[in-house]
Order: structure tokens, then C-alpha cells, then sequence
């Protein structure tokens, strides 16, 4: 069983990425922490914990960082909307507030699972780099780490940036930096991870709350995608949560990646090693380049014909 703790910035696919997470047999979502990204900390706050109303699940969420780092926020409302969910409204979850921050909760659960946490980020990487900071021995207990972030080769929010890494990258490069071993799922393995648009209208007839949400909070970007020549839109964040649950659908390599702070035109890039003579014990990363769309994109109509 992979017991996972879900940092996020949910968004539309992060919503796919956690209704998936919910219905694999051999993943267990055993926290959540919300980051600012693609819509501000309370609305991604409030996505998380709807989200997981939605899909009937007792999972507690906790808010984390509402600004980057040092820069200031920029969400990503032109895909998916003011409120994060592409403006489609859910139920409100009645479920407690939970007061502790997201840094502590993150810190406390993998402590008490004694290195069997594996942690997937799909938002910009703030709150597990303030994790690292204050608490030094978090490395010792999260063993790995599962990111969408980042590419192999050019970006989206820059020509050499992908978004998540983007909107912080300083706390990118202390994650980096920190000896955790990181599977790096960017762009170059997330564009081919593309539902078309008959796929998507194919899920959102199954007539249930969930697969109505996909069809729905799914518009904004499948319209951004139609302007830029694409069939369809991409499920990014759903890459290391079906990794999880079916690592043989995907191919990637070990390499080292570092993450550029700032730079004159490479603030946010991920500079990857692939072949150059570094140390075998610098390359703490595994750079993911190629899934299985068909398979990837049937297990998220099994997903979603179980909601
Ligand atoms: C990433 O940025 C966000 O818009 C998505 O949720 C995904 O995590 C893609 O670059
Ligand atoms: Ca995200």
C-alpha cells in the first residue's frame, strides 16, 4: 500500500489527480496540504477539503503557505478559474477546520510512519521546503518524493520553466537540494498525458457528482487547448498518483536535477543531468519521459466509473 500525503494547489487536474487517488486500490491518501498556486490558499483550501466531501472520504486537510518565497503570487485562472475548480461550485464539506499548519501535519504523519510516507506535490513546492527548513530530519523520515514540476526540455510559464517550479523557485531549489530522492514527473512526460475531448465528454456521461465535475471544470482549459491547435487537455498532476499505482506504464531515467533561482532568462528552469560525468550519488532523481496515454487514460475512466 502506498500511503500518501497530497500537497496541492488543486486546480483542475489536481482535482482529477486526488478523485483517482481515492479509487486505487493500492493508494491510501493519508493527508492533505494545500499550497497557493493556481488560485489563492483559501480557495485551494476550500477545493481540497469539497473535493474530498465529494468523494466521501475522511481526509483531513491542512492550510499551508498562502505567497511563494520571495516572489509574489501569479495563479493560473486563465485554465482554471477565480475559485480553482474552472468556476464550477461544489458542495461546501461540513467537515472541522483543521487549525494545525500544513508544515507541522506533514512533518508529525511522517515522523509517526517512520519512512513509509511517500509525499506527491503537484503545486508549487513552498510548504515542503519550509518543512525542510524547520524541521532538518524530515529527510530521514520521507524517503521520496513525487512531483509534477518542471522539464526535461522548455517550460510553459517561461520557455524554460514549467509553472510549479516557476511560482517558486527558491523553493524548488531547497528541495532539490535537499538529498531527497525526487521523481520528477514535468512536461515532457505530463503533455503526452492528454485526455481528447471525446474522453472527457465519455467520463463526464457517467452521471455522478465526480465525473461531472471533470467535464465541467475541465472547459476553461480545453478551450485554451483548442486555441493552441490541441485536441483535449492535459491531466499533469494525475502522473504521480497513477504512477503509484502502475509504475510499469511509465519510462524514465536517473539523473541529477537542480532547479535555477533566478536567472536573466532562466529563473524557475530545471537544469537535468542526463550525461554528463557527475558522481552516480548526485543523480538523486529519476526524470520520468513517456506514459502510456491509452492505459493512463482508461484507469481514469475506471477511477471515475466508481464514484
Ligand atoms: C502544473 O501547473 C498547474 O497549472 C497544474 O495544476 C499543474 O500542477 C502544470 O504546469
Ligand atoms: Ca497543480
Amino acid at each position: 500500500m502506498n500511503k500518501i500525503w497530497f500537497d496541492t494547489d488543486i486546480g483542475v487536474d489536481d482535482a482529477v489527480a486526488l478523485l483517482c487517488a481515492y479509487q486505487l486500490d493500492n493508494i491510501e491518501v493519508v493527508g492533505i496540504s494545500a499550497i497557493a498556486g493556481n488560485c489563492d490558499i483559501d480557495n485551494v483550501f476550500n477545493n481540497a477539503r469539497n473535493v474530498t466531501y465529494l468523494a466521501k472520504k475522511d481526509v483531513k486537510v491542512y492550510k499551508g503557505a498562502s505567497k511563494p518565497l520571495y516572489k509574489e503570487l501569479k495563479p493560473a485562472t486563465i485554465v482554471h478559474g477565480n475559485n480553482g475548480l474552472g468556476d464550477v461550485v461544489i458542495p461546501t464539506s461540513p467537515a472541522p477546520i483543521e487549525e494545525k499548519c500544513a508544515i507541522d501535519a506533514l512533518y508529525e504523519k511522517a515522523k509517526e510512519l517512520n519512512g513509509e510516507l511517500k509525499v506527491v506535490a503537484v503545486g508549487p513546492l513552498t510548504n515542503i521546503a519550509l518543512t525542510i527548513r524547520k524541521y532538518p530530519d524530515f529527510k530521514d523520515y520521507c524517503k521520496e518524493i513525487y512531483i509534477m514540476g518542471g522539464a526535461g526540455i522548455g517550460g510553459n510559464a517561461s520557455p524554460c520553466a514549467e509553472f510549479n517550479i516557476y511560482s517558486d523557485p527558491q523553493a524548488a531549489s531547497e528541495v532539490f537540494e535537499s538529498g531527497i530522492f525526487i521523481h520528477v514527473f514535468g512536461l515532457d512526460v505530463t503533455l503526452q498525458a492528454n485526455a481528447y475531448s471525446s474522453e472527457i465528454n465519455e467520463i463526464g456521461s457517467y452521471g455522478n457528482p465526480a465525473s461531472d465535475l471533470l467535464r465541467d471544470s475541465l472547459k476553461l482549459a480545453v478551450n485554451l487547448y483548442k486555441f493552441l491547435g490541441i485536441d483535449g487537455t492535459c491531466l499533469h498532476d494525475a502522473c504521480p498518483i497513477l504512477y503509484l499505482a502502475h509504475p510499469e506504464w511509465f519510462k524514465g531515467e536517473q539523473c541529477g536535477i537542480f532547479v535555477e533561482p533566478e536567472g536573466k532568462y532562466t529563473t524557475g528552469e530545471t537544469v537535468c543531468d542526463l550525461y554528463s560525468n557527475a558522481k552516480y550519488e548526485d543523480r538523486h532523481c529519476k526524470l520520468y519521459t513517456f506514459v502510456d496515454r491509452e492505459a493512463f487514460v482508461n484507469c481514469v475512466k475506471e477511477c471515475y466509473k466508481k464514484y
